[in-house]
């Protein structure tokens, strides 16, 4: 008798449990955070993006951004709930074309439940609909949006989405993009990739960008405000998009002496790395007052701080590199920096003995030579540095005299084998330091388990026999500073930025 009662809970339950498929309780939220122990909360878990749609609109005086994002993804698990990262305002979100539920929670995360629960496999579209005053915006007490007398910019590593879009903020998940901006006539809107047309009405000049190769949400960058563009073409034909503020001030000459010479650069580093992977190529050097460069995807961030010296074909040698080593294949965790920063550096150091301004072996030497064995710098491990450290310059310069120690160990054509097939091998894609390992030693032919051990992953500088291997450090000769040495590290205020 007794088993026969059923509580009126349960009925409600039994229906529900009949409205939705069999299998409900599967469904789970989506993780908050796409599981980099660098960052737990960066990035989310349950689906895959493929593509950002973003048509916004822009107020330099107020700094008002208003917009529509339309996200395509796809489920990866049967899903009751997801999340992005943002921080603007939200006023509407529909999924699928249903209106969702949202709210936030955390630092930066929009929590999304759509009106039905989806299963794993489901395309979906997300539209959501946002305004704000980023400027006004924080998470973890520091924001990364910048404003400028005529404008904004938004290029930060590795956080810089969350102020202008709604996003997966991870560079594992990797996506292609369309970025229309509408800004006051007279102002101009650049963004990754190709310009694909103008339009102007009422007042208002819309650019419409497009980034048509996957690309990591931290490489997508936003820049208005008022500039002068130029155009040329690399000897491939790549076009080149150049832009200056036209309020750069004594930094103007310097900044085009240098990053008008992005084709031949481009030309240069192709070279080494092999074809240019992108459809378009360029930077950009707004007004604002930051210290650092960004490898932002096709169009380069550079802040004006780079030529306060006079020119500086190293800053643009670094961010180019990083087209192939950050941006064509991206990192797997946060954790991988390296593979970004010390290849970037290393390219410099290939400049440097191009231009006749010391070899990569001088510098290495000096790198080398130039911290004594209990200095700081040596208690950072390139290959997993910690997110406090993430872009110590120990990174660029210990990493770069590790790409060194590697070219000694295999030998020059084992060496430029793994330079130019590296990109190739992970084309569009992500991998870490282990593959790196890996791919090294199967083009090298050789173990190469301890090198890595010592250059990378100890926390202290490695001695003489390991030195010696590497041939660093040989003479007292090799302890003068190169000639490049100056503009190399300029390329990277990485203390103040
Ligand atoms: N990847 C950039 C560069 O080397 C570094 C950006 C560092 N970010 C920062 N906020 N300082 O060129
Ligand atoms: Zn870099």
């Amino acid at each position: 008798m007794h088993r026969r009662l059923i509580a009126p809970g349960a009925l409600a339950a039994a229906s529900l449990l009949l409205a939705i498929p069999a299998s409900a309780a599967d469904y789970r939220p989506g993780a908050p955070g796409i599981g980099d122990p660098y960052y737990p909360y960066y990035g989310n878990g349950g689906y895959d993006v493929s593509h950002y749609d973003l048509r916004l609109k822009y107020q330099p005086k107020t700094d008002e951004l208003e917009g529509t994002a339309t996200v395509l993804a796809t489920t990866t698990q049967d899903l009751s709930r997801f999340d992005l990262d943002f921080l603007l305002d939200v006023s509407e979100v529909r999924v699928n074309g249903a209106k969702a539920a949202y709210t936030t929670s955390g630092q930066h995360e929009l929590q999304i439940t759509p009106a039905t629960p989806l299963p794993k496999g489901t395309p979906l579209t997300v539209v959501v609909r946002y305004s704000g005053v980023p400027s006004t915006k924080s998470a973890y007490g520091f924001n990364t949006w910048h404003r400028t007398p005529d404008g904004a910019v938004a290029a930060d590593e590795p956080e810089a989405a969350w102020w202008w879009f709604p996003s997966n903020d991870h560079p594992l998940d990797k996506a292609t993009y369309d970025v229309s901006v509408a800004v006051p006539d007279g102002t101009q809107a650049i963004s990754n990739g190709t310009l694909q047309s103008t339009s102007s009405k009422l007042g208002w000049t819309r650019y419409n960008w497009r980034s048509d190769k996957p690309q990591a949400t931290y490489l997508a960058t936003l820049a208005i405000g008022k500039f002068d563009i130029t155009t040329g073409k690399t000897s491939d034909g790549v076009p080149v998009v150049n832009a200056y503020s036209k309020d750069l001030g004594a930094n103007d000459g310097a900044a085009r002496a240098s990053v008008e010479r992005t084709g031949e650069i481009v030309d240069w580093l192709t070279g080494y790395f092999g074809p240019y992977p992108f459809s378009s190529v360029g930077g950009y050097v707004p007004n604002t007052t930051t210290g650092y460069a960004l490898e932002t995807q096709t169009r380069v961030y550079y802040s004006p701080k780079q030529f306060a010296s006079g020119s500086n074909t190293s800053v643009v040698v670094h961010e180019l590199a990083h087209q192939w080593y950050g941006d064509d294949v991206s990192l797997k965790g946060w954790k991988d920096i390296w593979i970004n920063e010390g290849f970037a550096r290393y390219a410099q150091w290939l400049w440097s003995e191009h231009e006749g301004e010391g070899t990569t072996q001088q510098l290495a030497d000096y790198v080398y030579a130039s911290h004594p064995a209990d200095d700081a710098f040596w208690t950072v491990k390139p290959g997993d540095p910690g997110s406090d450290n993430q872009f110590d310059i120990a990174i660029y310069d210990r990493g770069a005299l590790a790409v060194q120690a590697l070219r000694n160990a295999v030998g020059d054509d084992a060496f430029f084998a793994i330079l130019k097939g590296w990109p190739k091998d992970h084309a569009y894609g992500n991998a870490s330091v282990a593959d790196f390992q890996s791919y090294a030693e199967k083009v090298s032919g050789k173990p190469l388990a301890a090198l890595f051990d010592t250059w990378l992953f100890q926390p202290s500088k490695p001695t003489a026999p390991s030195a010696r291997t590497a041939s660093i450090a040989r003479t007292s000769a090799a302890t003068a500073q190169p000639k490049s040495w100056k503009k190399i590290e300029a390329a990277n205020d990485v203390h103040t930025g």
